[in-house]
């Protein structure tokens, strides 16, 4: 099969996570006979050195003309960087919130799931972590307060900042029949995770949730407001399935979840359209402290490729050929940093590329 990817490799840790997630890709394709193109595309503080801008739309262009696109990271150190002193809308991640709603990526998927193998890298204690978790959080990606629109002016010598929360119910029933679609393939439960006791936008989100879940009787739908579900992350992981929720609520419990799983560096993602097409990437940011150190574990990047062949390509033989090499790799001992564990053996970004690749071919 020929498969046309886009890659962005981004800033900070971006690259070196991309290039080895992209020696994993060639390991399989070599194995069960692809042809794999990549076209790498600048996004970010990347694109913006070069061309002012942290997307262009020549990028796009290219990213659509694939059939799925894998990406690194983006962004640098807030602080430090130049790239945050131009304009919010000028700035790193700028560019990747414009080619999600470029593509019409709605539905993001992030897995949180306590890896039997690094139970000891989870920061709760063993009697709530259980015997490990899988939860998959279905975030809402194009709207919401990250897309409404946004000023801030000065009123009688008072600066005051404005921004809208909008959605509107197609937006929502798209999203919610992806969450129930997923809940079907696993554990048959969607959490809804909303502010309905105070939030209209909610409410909408609450009812528009009740009339999709009528199609699915098969699939267990329970409510829970935003506060409550940020503690029973930490209470509870065990009882979640699938968690669907609006924009700004799905990034802040997705990196929650992520956390508590103790392995940021091990958790990929999918953003979906319509179509077979998405945009793959880590959870994780660009790591700017550690780039260009060989320190950054490749590993939830080689899991958003097996993602993409899984997604994008129906290639479930090739996925579950990734995932278990990796599983088979922290079996065998092998650890980056930021996942070390007494007893194990510490290794760099490019040497654990190779390890799963041994391991595929
Ligand atoms: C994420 C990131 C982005 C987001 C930022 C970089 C705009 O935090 O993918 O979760 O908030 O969506
Ligand atoms: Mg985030």
């Amino acid at each position: 099969m020929e498969l046309k990817i886009t890659c962005i490799p981004g800033d900070g840790i971006g690259p070196e996570i991309v290039t080895e997630a992209k020696k994993v890709l060639d390991a399989v394709a070599e194995k069960y006979g692809h042809d794999m193109q990549y076209t790498d595309i600048l996004m970010g503080g990347a694109s913006i050195d070069v061309h002012g801008v942290p997307l262009t739309d020549e990028a796009v262009e290219t990213a659509k003309s694939a059939d799925a696109v894998l990406m690194g990271s983006i962004g640098g150190d807030t602080t430090t960087s130049p790239w945050y002193k131009l304009p919010p809308n000028l700035r790193p991640e700028a560019g990747l919130l414009g080619i999600r709603k470029a593509l019409n990526l709605f539905a993001n998927l992030r897995p949180a799931v306590l890896y039997e193998e690094l139970a000891q890298a989870c920061p709760l204690k063993q009697e709530i972590s259980g015997n490990g978790f899988d939860m998959l959080i279905m975030r809402e990606l194009t709207g919401g307060l990250y897309f409404g629109e946004r000023k801030t002016v000065e009123e009688n010598g008072v600066r005051k900042a404005v921004d809208t929360l909008t959605y509107d119910e197609n937006e929502i029933r798209r999203i919610a029949v992806k969450g129930f679609d997923i809940a079907r393939k696993r554990r048959k439960k969607v959490t809804s995770v909303d502010k309905a006791n105070v939030l209209d936008s909610s409410r909408l989100w609450r009812a528009v949730v009740e009339e999709v879940a009528k199609d699915y009787p098969d699939v267990t739908l329970e409510h829970m407001l935003v506060d409550n579900c940020a503690m029973q992350l930490v209470k509870d992981p065990t009882q979640f399935d699938v968690i669907l929720t609006e924009n700004m609520f799905g990034d802040i419990l997705s990196d929650e979840a992520s956390m508590v799983t103790g392995s940021i560096g091990m958790l990929a993602s999918a953003s979906l359209n319509d179509t077979r097409f998405g945009l793959y990437e880590p959870s994780h940011g660009s790591a700017p402290d550690i780039a260009g150190k060989d320190m950054a574990n490749p590993i939830a990047t080689i899991l958003s490729a097996s993602m993409m062949l899984r997604y994008s390509f129906d290639l479930d033989k090739e996925a579950d050929a990734i995932d278990s090499a990796v599983k088979q790799v922290l079996r065998d001992g092998y650890r980056t940093g930021d996942i070390m564990s007494e007893g194990c053996e510490k290794v760099g970004c490019k040497k654990m590329g190779d390890l799963i690749v041994e391991r595929i071919k």
